[in-house]
């Protein structure tokens, strides 16, 4: 069948490329314990508070979660200080970025986006027959703010910001920040994507929020729970903007969209000091180590902000062939082709053993090849 009546915008999307269940790649392989630092995710596991929350509401499941995510909201604005009418919450915000491109993106209108950025924004945006206008980073993989300005017209609805960028972990400064807040025009929202928002370390970090808390009025920022909180299984995420653009999400978003296990074990996760704590820690213990390790092989990486970094495995081998060959060896990592940095695997820190395991493995796969 030809299926004539689906939109071609629709049959061109490149889908994400899904990766497989751990256990059906160890099944496959004959392998265990492999290691996976592949999707950015928290090697220390989640929450020990947020767990405690999960298992006392699984006798509630009976009942619909609360739409309003009432305790939730009132946390996360005395955490912020800005108002509850200013929060959207998401299953993830992989969600709030599909909610507010449907919010504010008609077909024909464009949203402009960088490349290398995440794959999700270009795809959720062709998804809604709009059309990405993408600005290559520039040969520092810092965001190109005068291309982006540039690309603005009166088609333009939305800006893509991931802060620090995934893949790159590369950060937009205060500065460039403050330029591209400054010169976009009313009908242009900024979407400030900080996923990875609380590994960063640079002075030079713009505290997205604390521009919405000075009546910027086109700004939406992002956070997750997903990666501080080792939240990622149970998708839960937010948004702060403004009251007003919040009030037009909210009409899109679906009342149930964030479970009942979501929200309390999110609203613990934000007590839980002891494990942002132990998850900081052991991410600049480990990017320390790294570091140092590819540094004493010769491997180039890309320094960053975040809880995950880029490795160039060119001119050894291809990222492809980096990637097989970990896996073979049961350490799982993420090949960066598919954002069209063939030269580069993405990994995450993992725990000690597991970042020495992948130096372990990396470099023996390394010296078979020189
Ligand atoms: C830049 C960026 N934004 C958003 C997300 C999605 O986070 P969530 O799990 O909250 O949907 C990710 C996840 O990898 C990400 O890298």
């Amino acid at each position: 069948m030809n299926y004539r009546f689906i939109p071609r915008y629709i049959k061109d999307i490149v889908p994400y490329p899904p990766g497989k269940p751990i256990e059906e790649v160890e099944r496959e392989l004959g392998i265990k314990n492999s290691v996976k630092i592949a999707s950015n995710e928290n090697p220390l596991g989640t929450s020990p508070l947020a767990i405690q929350a999960i298992k006392k509401t699984l006798k509630k499941l009976n009942r619909y979660p609360d739409g309003s995510a009432f305790y939730l909201k009132n946390k996360l604005s005395a955490t912020h200080g800005i108002p509850t009418e200013s929060i959207v919450i998401g299953n993830g915000s992989n969600e709030l970025i599909e909610l507010i491109i449907r919010t504010f993106i008609q077909a024909g209108d464009e949203a402009i986006i960088s490349d290398p950025s995440f794959l999700i924004y270009s795809i959720t945006v062709k998804a809604s027959g709009g059309k990405s206008i993408i600005i290559k980073l520039m040969d520092d993989y810092s965001y190109d703010i005068k291309g982006i300005l540039r690309a603005i017209n009166k088609r333009t609805r939305l800006i893509f910001i991931s802060n620090p960028n995934n893949p790159t972990g590369t950060i937009l400064k205060k500065k460039d920040y403050d330029l591209l807040i400054k010169s976009i025009p009313e009908h242009v929202i900024v979407v400030d994507d900080a996923a990875y928002r609380e590994f960063v370390v640079s002075k030079e970090y713009p505290d997205g929020i604390g521009y919405i808390k000075k009546k910027v009025k086109n700004l939406i920022v992002l956070r997750t729970f997903s990666k501080l909180y080792g939240l990622a299984g149970l998708r839960i995420g937010y948004g702060i903007t403004t009251p007003e653009l919040a009030d037009y999400i909210e009409r899109v978003r679906q009342p149930f969209n964030v479970n009942s296990l979501a929200q309390v074990a999110a609203l613990a996760a934000l007590d839980d000091r002891q494990f942002v704590r132990r998850t900081l820690d052991n991410n600049k213990a480990g990017l320390d180590y790294l570091y140092r390790m590819l540094d004493k092989i010769n491997i180039h990486f890309i320094p960053t902000q975040a809880n995950f970094f880029l490795v160039k495995v060119s001119p050894y081998m291809t990222a492809r062939q980096a990637f097989e060959s970990l896996l073979m060896k049961g350490v799982i990592v993420r090949d960066m082709t598919s954002y069209g940095l063939a030269d580069y695997i993405r990994i995450n820190v993992g725990k000690p053993a597991e970042n020495r395991k992948f130096i372990m493995e990396f470099r023996k796969i390394l010296t078979g090849r020189l």
